[in-house]
């Protein structure tokens, strides 16, 4: 199949992977109003093209906590992602390190800290779920630290899991899911030979070190449901503060209230998302959620923002709209479905060509001149 947008890797992923990978990457939550509306908000914000401006030295790069990106991207914490590839944490790692940005390794990952760190020569991130068992964060962090770890990307827009009825219907939960997801494996034998066979161990690298023994998918949703905790509030979150000296991000803030109580945590930066429509459906998209909170906590603290970012444009707007920089979610994953390590530095390499065009033909001739005043009203 032929691959000319960042659109495309989506097909391409959908035929390559069993269908309960590829829907439980696709899919959302509840009826997937927000999913959809998170794509086609970013496509309704409207840009000022602007004409004779001489852009003609446009760069991309920027800087996030004292790191330097050559492309305000930051590759999103993706669970499962040795799922979907081989070593699949290992190889999207080796993509954005090739092209210059940090990737973020999930709690819930295949490939453990330990196998990740050491593939690349720039330093991950880390993403960390609040979960009641406080002995995991503490150990996890500690684990992360001694792995060369800065950045802390601390999700707290999980404390239960939003329902995905999808899931139900692909295999990837429900009545027989395993028989089903190994019949899909057998009629999908490209994965299954690469990811299913060669890509062994499928534990969740992370857990089953901490636990001491292999986990499986079905641990992975067991270990899941039991161990995400709803009690948490803003106080709990201040041993993290204290516990953690390098900058600390809370992924899931929505709302400009939220946002000064993270600043006020002492958090370095925020994620505005709503966990790319897979937790409360019929939230705000983050075209639309961006700009108070921007107005609210711009220039005191970090803004990232993820959910629904599918191309070059997209992140140009993104940052028209508050934000520092971006998290790529989905388009990254299909990227890697796809092709692999190529398939994620080529999807990089289209979204900085779609940026040039974008920046040049608004006149931005860098990051720090993307602002509000690039968008049509
Ligand atoms: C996620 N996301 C996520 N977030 C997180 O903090 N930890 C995680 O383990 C996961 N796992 C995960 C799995 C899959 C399959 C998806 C699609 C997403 C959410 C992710 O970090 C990000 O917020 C969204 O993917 C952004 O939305 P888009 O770019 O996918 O629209």
């Amino acid at each position: 199949m032929i691959i000319s947008s960042p659109g495309d890797y989506r097909e391409a992923a959908r035929r390559r992977l069993p269908p309960f990978l590829f829907h439980y990457i696709d899919g959302g939550s509840y009826a997937e109003q927000t999913l959809r509306r998170n794509v086609a908000d970013f496509q309704d914000v409207a840009l000022r093209q602007r004409v004779l401006k001489k852009a003609d030295d446009i760069s991309l790069a920027t800087r996030l906590f004292d790191e330097a990106l050559d492309l305000p991207v930051v590759l999103a914490p993706v669970g499962l992602t040795g799922m979907y590839a081989r070593r699949g944490e290992v190889q999207a790692a080796r993509a954005a390190a090739s092209r210059g940005v940090p990737f973020t390794l999930s709690t819930v990952s295949v490939c453990p800290i330990e196998e990740v760190a050491p593939a690349i020569d720039r330093p991950m991130w880390f993403q960390l779920y609040v979960l009641r068992d406080r002995g995991f964060m503490k150990s996890a962090l500690e684990r992360a630290r001694a792995a060369g770890v800065k950045t802390l990307v601390f999700t707290v827009d999980m404390p239960v899991p939003g329902a995905r009825y999808r899931d139900a219907h692909s295999g990837m939960s429900g009545p027989g899911a395993s028989m089903r997801r190994l019949w899909q494996a057998a009629t999908h034998p490209a994965w299954a030979w690469d990811v299913g066979v060669r890509g062994r161990p499928h534990d969740l690298g992370n857990i089953s070190r901490h636990l001491g023994a292999p986990t499986g998918l079905a641990d992975y949703i067991g270990w899941l449901a039991n161990n995400f905790d709803p009690s948490i509030s803003w106080k709990d979150l201040q041993w993290i503060r204290d516990f953690w000296d390098g900058p600390m991000i809370i992924k899931g803030v929505l709302d400009p209230h939220d946002a000064r109580d993270a600043l006020a945590l002492g958090a370095d930066g925020i994620v505005v998302s709503n966990h790319g429509g897979r937790q409360l459906d019929g939230v705000l998209s983050t075209a639309r959620a961006l700009p108070p909170i921007a107005e609210a906590v711009k220039g005191r603290m970090t803004i990232l923002a993820d959910s629904g970012v599918r191309n070059g444009l997209d992140v140009v707007r993104a940052i028209a709209l508050g934000a520092d920089a971006v998290m790529l979610g989905r388009p990254f994953v299909y990227a890697l479905a796809a092709q692999g390590e190529r398939g994620v530095t080529n999807l990089l390499d289209l979204i900085a060509a779609e940026m040039r065009v974008a920046m040049t033909l608004t006149g931005a001739a860098s990051i720090a001149a993307i602002g509000p005043d690039l968008l049509a009203r």
